[in-house]
């Protein structure tokens, strides 16, 4: 009989979201005329913009034709896509980057799963809590850690408790850790990282000879002009960091898929026998052998963001998103309820009124206001007594979910 990966057995539960999506499916089914505003999963609502969307259209019909047909691309990328990404996305942040450090793929959430392929099991992990599942579980199911105690904590993992007390910004691993999660603006709780903080990470990593898996996914959502939307604006990070990005949230690219992956030249790892090794020559490795590229015309869609008028567009859906963020944001506080994020990240993170747990909040508001949101103990222990709400639905449906959880939450 073939064996199985018993680590999958270790994780406590089905994935995060498909769980939400069991519960509000039940109590749909249960209560067909109540209309069930979804705030869970951040999956964006607004549709492509034009010029995005010309730029898709007249790819798939490049495909209709002999002379501009495109099969294999390059499977990191096309140079046109990484050149549009370093030159309007990086550039202007003051950091340069050459074509062969950029990684072009069909997601992040894949890509935050895949470098585990490309380090040794026995490096010791930390990663925030609470914290987007994927950097857990993945580390769980690749067989990094033992099994979870009763709180959900893995042995093997270092969790770096995010609460109120220190802003939701985790204190440096107090042992050493020789892989770092972090990101910012942060899922779920919404705060972002001043250049100070960063460095403290990047000083760290530096001492520790420690990789920064650093989580951008969010940058575009910043709107406090001295936070940085890139590691790499900080001295030293090129030596230390990774970076991911994504389309699915900046450019509506949830359901079309694209995101990127940056490894410094100079960024190295050691091998079993201490020598040093570019990690982004074991990527490139790694992507040739496991991925075909991302599709034609998708890049060609991701590389309309950046002209002038796509980033004109794009921005305008950004904001519209960062409107919804500030009516939840404003609307649940003149409510009386506690809330955090909102400001440079699309998500708000509140803590549960009158002590209730995560949990029975997403129940109270499932079945009182008929609205879906994510609680906070999904994404780790130290998120129980938290819940998290996503800006991208479209602009009544979140005004409605405010007013019903102002009128129904007393
Ligand atoms: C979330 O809601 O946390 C995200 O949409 C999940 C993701 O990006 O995979």
């Amino acid at each position: 009989m073939a064996l199985i990966n018993d680590n999958y057995l270790k994780l406590k539960a089905g994935y995060l979201f498909p769980e939400i999506g069991r519960r509000v499916k039940a109590f749909a089914e249960a209560n067909p005329q109540a209309k069930v505003i979804r705030l869970g999963i951040g999956d964006v609502t607004r549709p492509l913009p034009p010029v995005i969307l010309k730029a898709f259209h007249d790819a798939v019909d490049d495909l209709s034709r002999v002379d501009t047909f495109a099969g294999y691309g390059p499977e990191q990328g096309y140079d046109w896509l990484i050149d549009a990404v370093i030159e309007k996305s990086y550039k202007p942040l003051g950091v340069s980057l050459r074509t062969n450090e950029v990684f072009i793929s069909d997601g992040s959430k894949c890509d935050c799963a895949n470098i585990l392929d490309i380090f040794a099991l026995d490096n010791r992990v930390a990663i925030g809590d609470p914290v987007y599942p994927v950097y857990n579980d993945t580390n769980v199911m690749i067989g990094r850690t033992g099994d979870a105690d009763e709180k959900g904590y893995y042995q093997g993992i270092v969790y770096l408790p995010c609460t109120e007390a220190n802003h939701f910004i985790p204190s440096l691993p107090s042992e050493k850790a020789d892989i770092i999660y972090l990101c910012f603006p942060n899922n779920p709780t919404g705060a972002v990282a001043t250049r100070e903080e960063l460095k403290k990470w990047v000083d760290y990593a530096l001492a520790n000879n420690a990789v920064i898996f650093f989580d951008a996914a969010y940058e575009a959502f910043i709107t406090d002009p001295s936070i940085p939307h890139s590691i790499y604006e900080v001295e030293g990070a090129r030596r230390c960091a990774i970076e991911f990005r994504s389309f699915s949230k900046t450019a509506g690219f949830t359901g079309v898929r694209c995101g990127l992956v940056v490894i410094p030249e100079e960024l190295t790892g050691a091998t079993a026998a201490g020598e040093p090794y570019s990690l982004n020559r074991l990527w490139l490795r790694r992507t040739t052998t496991k991925f075909n590229g991302a599709s034609y015309p998708v890049q060609r869609a991701a590389a309309a963001v950046y002209t002038d008028e796509g980033w004109r567009q794009t921005k305008e859906v950004i904001d519209y998103y960062m409107e919804n963020a500030r009516i939840i944001r404003e609307g649940l506080a003149a409510a009386g309820l506690t809330v955090y994020g909102g400001v440079n990240a699309p998500y708000i993170w509140l803590k549960t009124p009158n002590g209730l747990t995560s949990w029975d909040f997403f129940d109270r508001l499932l079945t009182e206001c008929h609205v879906v949101g994510t609680p906070g103990s999904g994404f780790g222990p130290s998120g129980e007594g938290f819940f998290r709400l996503s800006a991208f639905g479209n602009r009544e449906n979140v005004e409605e979910a405010v007013d019903r959880i102002r009128k129904n939450l007393k």
